[in-house]
């Protein structure tokens, strides 16, 4: 009893620890003060935002503001801050060392053909680019993960952009910070967060999903996604069951870059010995219809998976038998079409995969049956 007791205490303080990290005034809900501002831009110097530094070209955006002819719409809350040429925002993290922390965030394009963002956890950063605007309304989630080298970290966006007119630069809605706890291997399957159960964080009141951009370097424990890599170009899409329809669990992930975005992961296996792979295909029901497929490659095995998507919701389930060759297996997902929904024509879309399981399977045991 006393046994149990303490390891009820020792798991409650740890996890208490690793969830004490967050953003504060993370959705610009507080602003500045009314002799702090020019019209929208913020004039008040570095601490004019509350829990922010800030430097550069700052508007603060209420939304239902116009913009030439355009309607601003906040998707979290009521305001948002805006990035002029070279303007950055910044926060200091208490993280604990050695954890890996995922980032999420709520941006929109404005004017520029070529709007960046430069997302920074010294020393770690990486460029989106912002031409490709996934979601319908103008909004996109973004997740970016860090591995905290130090207690403390300073997180910074910066749009390093040059644009003639300052007044263009994303617009950022909301940012969280979650940790990442690595995922375990289970005795039930060799890949791991087979599910995509872990990831990064999901704002309750968006309903765009979570972009997950390509890696761009090969650090596997870079991924807001933990055990997996984003490939090639494009992102894929972080869904919940909240807002979508997910095979199982609470979230999936929709693969909307056509060939240009996969999602892989690497499993030890043993040479010689037969595997099967295990995965569901279906739709998110976000009126993604019409005929999607889903391609999955294991070394030199492939199978397409078509699905018929009414755009309603769905999946269905879908095996891969191989034999292992190495000691390491590249097991990877990727939409064979590009789709888009139907509703609005123009948000990109595609196949659900969820409940990915990978198995050996055991020669029977003959003497047991005699
Ligand atoms: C999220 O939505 C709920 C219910 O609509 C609302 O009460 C809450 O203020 C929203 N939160 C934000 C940050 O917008
Ligand atoms: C992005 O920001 C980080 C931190 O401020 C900086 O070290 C890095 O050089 C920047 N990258 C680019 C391409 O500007």
């Amino acid at each position: 009893m006393e046994r149990f007791s303490f390891l009820l205490v020792l798991f409650c303080c740890f996890h208490v620890a690793f969830s004490f990290t967050h953003v504060i005034n993370g959705e610009f809900e507080l602003g500045p003060k009314p002799q702090d501002m020019k019209g929208t831009v913020v004039t008040g110097g570095p601490h004019s935002i509350p829990g922010w530094e800030i430097s550069g070209f700052i508007e603060y955006i209420k939304s239902g503001q116009k913009q030439d002819d355009m309607l601003l719409v906040v998707p979290n809350g009521a305001y948002a801050v805006r990035l002029g040429n070279e303007a950055s925002i910044k926060q200091n993290l208490k993280v604990v060392k050695g954890m890996y922390y995922s980032i999420t965030f709520v941006v929109a394009r404005t004017c520029a053909q070529e709007e960046k963002l430069n997302v920074s956890a010294a020393p770690d950063w990486v460029v989106l680019p912002m031409q490709t605007v996934y979601g319908g309304n103008g909004w996109d989630a973004y997740a970016w993960s860090f591995r905290a080298d130090y207690p403390s970290v300073d997180m910074v966006f910066h749009n390093p952009g040059k644009e003639e007119d300052p007044a263009c630069g994303p617009i950022i809605d909301s940012i969280a910070i979650q940790p990442l706890y690595p995922p375990r291997l289970t005795n039930k399957n060799v890949l791991k967060n087979g599910g995509f159960e872990e990831g990064p964080y999901v704002f309750p009141n968006t309903s765009s999903g979570v972009l997950i951009p390509p890696n761009i370097v090969d650090h596997i424990e870079h991924s807001p996604l933990p055990g997996w890599m984003v490939e090639s170009l494009k992102a894929v899409r972080y869904i919940d069951s909240d807002h979508f329809s997910v095979p199982k669990g609470k979230r999936a992930v929709e693969l909307i870059g056509g060939k240009e975005s996969a999602i892989a992961q690497v499993a030890r296996t043993i040479p010689g010995k037969t595997y099967t792979l295990f995965f569901a295909v279906g739709d998110a029901g976000n009126s993604c219809e019409g005929s999607l497929s889903v391609e999955a490659y294991v070394g030199k095995e492939s199978v397409k998976v078509p699905y018929e998507s009414k755009g309603k919701g769905g999946f269905k389930r879908a095996t891969l038998k191989f034999v292992a060759v190495s000691t390491r297996t590249r097991i990877l997902f990727l939409s064979t079409f590009y789709n888009m929904r139907s509703d609005d024509l123009a948000s990109l879309c595609g196949p659900v995969i969820d409940d990915v399981t990978l198995i050996s399977l055991r020669k029977p045991h003959r003497r047991f049956h005699i």
